[in-house]
């Protein structure tokens, strides 16, 4: 009954910077050639949504309906679209997979050509949009903008998923969780039987932290100077608790000093420079590896000889994963008891609540809070 048509429907419209963001009814055009129509169930709020809003120096990107990590069903379909129908269960994520570019062709990397991110990272969107708000075009940030009851998106962001997975759970693959568990089994390698240590623990962090687990580590060092964080850290595995606040030297230091000489695996998943650089001098020389996942937009920097003296320095966007090759099993392996999702989930709330939800991030109390769209 609505396809072809537009939708009117509920939205958080974030106007301008460091301001709340407001409830404002929308309107959804209908999706043309390549797109889908979806309508979101529900999505959750992820640090990036706060670094948009509140600490970016570039001021670009605004009015935007926030949200990536959600989920949905979709209600049409655009012209030349055939691996979608109204009704298929769905994520929508802000990483394509057209599937055609050489990047998709080669089994090394993610970052698909046609990714909004190649040519629009300083608007973090992409600068076409179906929402419009009182006659103004409103983006939708980093091409999805789930904080919306209905978007429309390229069918090269969307994955189909199993019917029965539930939604309010499985959005969390959308982004955080697949980027934390993708940089420790994709990016980094995590071998069996090797010492890690996971600087920042918000749910990138405690994803990681799964990650070394399955990936067999047998040593797994939880960093965060917040330290009501390491109960959580333990219930994915973490077998190690530092706070660098409780030290008078450098965490590195006290890490080279219970390993021997520094960990084989490290990974940043903060978004922070300096804990960048302390993340790569953890390592132990020779073959130590360093993940770099948390993102910022400011320069780093580190001494020569740490590379010098053959450690490797990484970076992963969304876990290195191939979106719509690797969701669906990122999916069972959440019905099937491999992976942990609900423990990553301190709070529910309704859209109206939202900035509750972003007071909660921004502060720290919560890992990830789930929004009934
Ligand atoms: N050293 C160690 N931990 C720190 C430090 C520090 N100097 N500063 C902050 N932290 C901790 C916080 O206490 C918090 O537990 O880092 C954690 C960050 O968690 P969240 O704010 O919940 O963020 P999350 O959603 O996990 O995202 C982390 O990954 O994808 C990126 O953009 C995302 O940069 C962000 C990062
Ligand atoms: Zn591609
Ligand atoms: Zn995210």
């Amino acid at each position: 009954a609505t396809a072809g048509k537009v939708i009117k429907c509920r939205a958080a419209v974030a106007w301008e910077p460091n301001a709340p963001v407001v409830i404002e009814e929308i309107e959804v055009g209908p999706p043309q050639e390549g797109e889908v129509r979806i309508k979101i169930v529900a999505s959750s709020l992820c640090r990036t949504e706060i670094f948009h809003l509140f600490e970016r120096k570039d001021k670009q990107g605004f009015p935007t309906v926030l949200g990536h990590e959600g989920a949905g069903v979709v209600e049409s379909v655009g012209p030349g679209v055939t691996d979608f129908k109204p009704g298929d269960t769905v994520i929508p994520v802000s990483v394509a997979q057209c599937g055609e570019c050489r990047f998709c062709k080669s089994p090394k990397t993610n970052l698909c050509e046609r990714n909004w991110v190649n040519y629009h990272v300083d608007l973090m969107s992409y600068p076409t949009t179906r929402f419009t708000c009182r006659g103004q075009p409103i983006l939708q940030f980093t091409s999805t903008g789930t904080f919306s009851e209905y978007i429309v998106i390229n069918q090269i962001y969307v994955i189909k998923i199993r019917d029965d997975a539930p939604l309010d759970r499985v959005c969390l693959l959308g982004c955080g969780v697949a980027t934390g568990y993708g940089a420790a089994i994709n990016t980094a390698g995590v071998t069996p039987g090797s010492v890690c240590a996971v600087f920042g623990l918000g749910a990138v962090g405690l994803a990681a932290v799964m990650g070394c687990k399955n990936a067999g580590a047998s040593r797994i060092f939880a960093v965060d100077i917040n330290e009501q964080k390491f109960e959580k850290a333990k219930v994915f595995g973490a077998t190690d608790f530092l706070n660098p606040k409780a030290y008078n030297k450098p965490i590195s230091e006290v890490l080279a000093e219970m390993t021997n000489g520094g960990v084989d695996f490290s990974l940043e998943c903060v978004g922070n420079t300096e804990v960048s650089r302390t993340a790569l001098e953890s390592c132990v020389k020779g073959w130590g590896v360093s993940v770099l996942v948390g993102y910022t937009d400011v320069d780093f920097s580190a001494r020569p000889i740490q590379l010098i003296s053959g450690k490797t320095w990484k970076g992963t966007l969304l876990g290195g994963f191939k979106m719509k090759d690797s969701l669906p099993n990122l999916v069972n392996d959440y019905m099937t008891g491999k992976i942990k999702l609900d423990e990553f989930i301190t709070h529910k709330m309704d859209l109206e609540q939202i900035n509750d939800a972003i007071n909660l991030m921004k502060t720290g109390q919560c890992i990830r809070c789930i929004l009934n769209i």
